[in-house]
């Protein structure tokens, strides 16, 4: 059974996840606009990614007896001055979701609610992995700079981009 207090911060988790999903649908979109197809399928994946994150927390709520709140959300920037600002803007994001998730790792451990720790601990190595992906993105937008042959190269490459991090290596 859930505490209030872990319930609503679950909650306050399922909308972050919401918003970042609809954050970076707006982002497959500019990028779709601006002819970069690439991207764009990869943010349309990231975007499916985030709204699976926010529905393993909507099943874990209901199936321990609170109600999963499907919340009215923030609407999304839907333009960026370049692809390096729009890549900046995720990785900032990433960070912020990883902070909001440390959060709920200390509510969950205040409240003694060793299963929702559990439960967390996934979201904990995603976002390892999640701001990793972001890192690197951003390393090679600053290697390509302004060179219009590397953007062409980067667009083409990123819907195979692999990161591999200690936590991903981690055997289940
Ligand atoms: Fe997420
Ligand atoms: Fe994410």
């Amino acid at each position: 059974m859930l505490s209030k207090n872990i319930e609503s911060a679950l909650n306050n988790q399922i909308k972050i996840e919401a918003e970042s999903s609809q954050i970076y649908l707006a982002m497959a979109c500019w990028a779709e606009v601006k002819g970069l197809e690439g991207v764009a399928n990869f943010m349309y994946a990231q975007s499916d990614e985030e709204r699976e994150h926010m529905l393993k927390l909507v099943k874990f709520v209901n199936e321990r007896g609170g109600h999963a709140k499907v919340s009215q959300l923030a609407e999304p920037n839907v333009s960026f001055k370049s692809i390096k600002e729009m890549f900046e803007k995720l990785f900032e994001h990433e960070v912020f979701v990883s902070q909001s998730i440390n959060e709920l790792v200390h509510i969950s451990l205040e409240e003694k609610d060793y299963a929702s720790h559990n439960f967390l601990q996934w979201y904990v190595a995603e976002q390892i992995e999640e701001e990793a992906v972001a890192r690197t993105i951003l390393d090679k937008i600053n290697m390509i700079g302004d060179d219009k042959g590397g953007l062409y190269l980067f667009d083409r490459d990123i819907e195979n981009l692999t990161v591999t991090t200690q936590a991903t290596n981690t055997p289940e």
